[in-house]
């Protein structure tokens, strides 16, 4: 396994531009399916898990094929399965979306159950019970979930227990071919649900309020082709502002979306950064300072983002005073503890929240990658600290950072990745 070296201790400087978001490729990909059409996707970050998403799609024999400018066209015509194998499943939890698309479009789909991973048990249960909801037979046996649906499914009313970014995706695609209307109550609110709404509006679906809690689908006989352009990632733009402000440096990060991260740059002005940005561009300038420490609490969008937790506990690590970081959307999302405490950080964790003292100084040290963000956390520590840190374990970064040693190098940080 790949390691990333880190010799802290430069403030970061500079200008990177920003990749496409994982989080809104992901369901873009599998919604691909519902069209019979050839569709183009843009902007696809390389990522592991992009890349993965890509096999599980070959794997249903769907034809993908990419072009000079590195845009995907995918043609399902060639489908010839409608099970997603249990190898690739468990390498990205985010299969589980190919469950609506096939349901919707074939009316049968299998999807290796989707086990927990590090940051918790991560349940699809409200993925199921909205499928239901719209007339599926879904039973689980050997481990894969098995849908059926005898016809097209039906629009339904459904109310989300909880907000969920993942179930709310998966509804939508799967209310896209439905019969009648599908209403979708206390649904996510994510720049990421957007984006896939404006992806399947695109090619011919009939989806409204996305962004807002409550969505309507009207169910359409058949979807079209089309051109798609994913949104920029919003927390890949966060993290390397968070690495500017930890280092008390200037970076502009382009080609991102500044509306989708109100609640960071919020939080990052509290700790002091001055920012300015465009429509397309964003610039923080620490001016030299050490960050002030800052308290916050995960939520829903527009909420403090969980995504972005790990990275400015990080940044606290480092500011003067002390900050409490409440995380409320997964159970077990407070990892990059131990290990920014081996570096030196002062960190107490009671319940679900980190009290986190900044201290002066972190020494680098080697240190475990656990999850894609705590592992963003380390790298943002390992380059404040002084000497030497090494992330072990960052097949993990891999999965959601597209180029991080190449992207801090231009910001001047001493960083290289080791083949293990
Ligand atoms: C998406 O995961 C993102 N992944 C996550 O990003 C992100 O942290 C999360 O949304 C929250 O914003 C992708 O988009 C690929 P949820 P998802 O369903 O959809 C509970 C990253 O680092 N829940 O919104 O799996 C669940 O346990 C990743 O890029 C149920 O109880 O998250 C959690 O407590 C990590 N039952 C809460 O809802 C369900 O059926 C929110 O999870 C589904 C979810």
């Amino acid at each position: 396994m790949d390691k990333l070296i880190i010799q802290g201790g430069a403030e970061l400087r500079g200008e990177i531009w920003i990749s496409g978001s994982k989080n809104a490729a992901l369901p873009i990909l599998f919604a691909a399916l519902l069209t019979e059409r050839r569709v183009k996707i843009a902007n696809l970050p390389h990522l592991h898990d992009v890349t993965t998403t890509i096999e599980l799609l070959g794997a249903l024999g769907v034809t993908v094929s990419i072009d000079e400018k590195m845009h995907l066209a995918v043609e399902t015509q060639t489908l010839t399965a409608v099970t997603a194998p249990y190898e690739l499943v468990k390498t990205m939890r985010a299969s589980i979306l190919v469950l609506g698309p096939l349901l919707a479009r074939y009316g049968e789909a299998n999807v290796s159950f989707p086990g927990g991973c590090a940051i918790g048990s991560r349940p699809v249960d409200l993925h199921l019970k909205g499928l239901q909801a719209m007339g599926a037979e879904i039973e689980v046996d050997q481990g894969y979930i098995k849908a059926r649906s005898a016809g097209r499914l039906k629009g339904a009313h459904i109310l989300m227990d909880t907000v969920s970014v993942g179930a709310t995706e998966n509804l939508m695609m799967a209310a896209a071919l439905a019969e009648g209307t599908t209403v979708i109550e206390n649904a996510a609110r994510e720049p990421e649900i957007v984006d896939l709404a404006n992806c399947m509006n695109t090619w011919g679906a009939k989806v409204c309020g996305a962004g807002s809690n409550t969505l309507t689908i009207q169910g359409v006989e058949k979807m079209l082709g089309g051109d798609y352009k994913v949104m920029p990632d919003r927390i890949e733009t966060g993290t390397y502002l968070a690495a500017a402000a930890a280092t008390g440096g200037r970076v502009k990060v382009t080609k991102t979306d500044p509306s989708a991260l109100e609640a960071v740059l919020l939080k990052l002005k509290e700790a002091g950064a001055v920012i300015t940005q465009g429509d397309d561009w964003i610039e923080l300038d620490m001016q030299g300072r050490r960050p002030t420490a800052v308290n916050l609490k995960t939520a829903p969008y527009p909420g403090f983002p969980t995504d972005m937790q790990a990275q400015l506990t990080a940044v606290n690590a480092v500011s003067q005073g002390c900050g409490r970081v409440t995380e409320t959307i997964f159970e077990n999302r407070l990892m990059q503890v131990q290990e920014l405490n081996r570096m030196g950080a002062n960190i107490a964790v009671e319940g679900n929240t980190a009290v986190v003292t900044g201290v002066d100084e972190l020494k680098g040290a080697p240190v475990m990658a656990s999850d894609l963000r705590a592992s963003a956390a380390l790298v943002i520590a390992g380059l404040v600290a002084s000497g030497e840190t090494v992330v072990d374990r960052i097949y993990h970064i891999d999965r959601g950072y597209e180029c991080i040693e190449e992207k801090l190098q231009q910001l001047g940080a001493k960083i290289r990745r080791v083949p293990n």
